[in-house]
């Protein structure tokens, strides 16, 4: 099995800022010629419009940025609308720009398959505000991701990954699913193991920054197969905080999964 390099970076569980660069079209162009990805997201975009894409009047000059990119260099279609950001983008797509004070912030987007999270509750928020529930990440990273996506240099992607555990495959985890999180008893092929591959890319015109987020999912069976991933998977579970534990979800299972991965 291959896991992207550095998902779980030896030592003890900790956050960090790592980015890889890559080509801007290899992550945003289309990559799933089964047509499925783009289908779910058509789905859940037709039944509940509001809830999976939106867009503040700030965030209309991104979308056409990033419009005219998908069209030029990405091989995508055109879109005018955050709708069809969404249908034709097989990525989640959010759009930020600095406010007057410089700090980034949620300008809208299309985002069908979230981590527990709602677009409408974070939109026109800062950075700050919206990593405000992840337990230590604005003391450790706040300042770093602030000065990096200032300096963000066009052209490039910047790719990093979060991963999660899931107990369903399910791609769309919004919170209005309330989809149950991972309890025991512990069975290895009812778990699986959820990377969010994210790669951020500058708007040289608007000043902008794109966020994309595409989901994989490896059941943790298989994850189990490969020493070095169960490895790397059991010391992150053993050495995080345990009100990282919670906010992952994973203070239910985490001392026997250690046992069982
Ligand atoms: C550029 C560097 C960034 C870093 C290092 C970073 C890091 C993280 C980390 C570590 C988490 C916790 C995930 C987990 O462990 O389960 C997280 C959550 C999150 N991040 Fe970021 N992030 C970055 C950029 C962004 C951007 C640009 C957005 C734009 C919307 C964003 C939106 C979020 C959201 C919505 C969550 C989930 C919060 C919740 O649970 O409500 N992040 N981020």
């Amino acid at each position: 099995m291959i896991l992207p390099e550095g998902l779980f970076p030896a030592g003890p569980y900790r956050l960090h800022l790592t980015l890889r660069r890559g080509e801007p079209r290899d992550f945003f162009g289309p990559q799933d010629s089964t047509g499925r990805i783009r289908a779910e997201r058509a789905k859940w975009l037709a039944a509940e419009p509001g809830r999976y894409a939106a867009l503040r009047p700030e965030g209309e000059p991104l979308l056409a940025e990033v419009g005219e990119l998908a069209a030029r260099e990405w091989g995508l279609p055109a879109f005018a609308t955050v709708d069809e950001l969404g249908r034709r983008c097989e990525p989640d797509m959010l759009l930020l720009s600095p406010d007057e004070t410089g700090l980034f912030r949620l300008r809208g987007g299309a985002l069908c398959f979230p981590t527990g999270w709602a677009l409408e509750e974070k939109l026109g928020h800062t950075l700050d505000f919206i990593h405000g529930v992840v337990p230590g990440l604005n003391a450790a990273l706040a300042s770093p991701i602030q000065q990096f996506l200032t300096r963000l240099k066009p052209g490039v992607a910047f790719h990093r990954d979060n991963w999660g555990i899931a107990a369903t495959a399910e791609l769309n985890l919004h919170p209005a699913r309330q989809l149950a999180a991972p309890a025991l008893p512990v069975a290895l092929d009812r778990l699986w193991l959820r990377i969010e591959h994210q790669a951020l890319l500058a708007l040289p015109r608007t000043r902008g920054v794109l966020f994309g987020i595409r989901i994989a999912l490896h059941r943790l069976d298989v994850v189990a197969r490969d020493p070095a991933a169960a490895a790397g998977l059991r010391q992150a579970l053993a050495t995080m905080s345990p009100e990282m534990a919670r906010y992952k979800r994973l203070d239910g299972i985490r001392a026997r999964l250690i046992e069982s991965v």
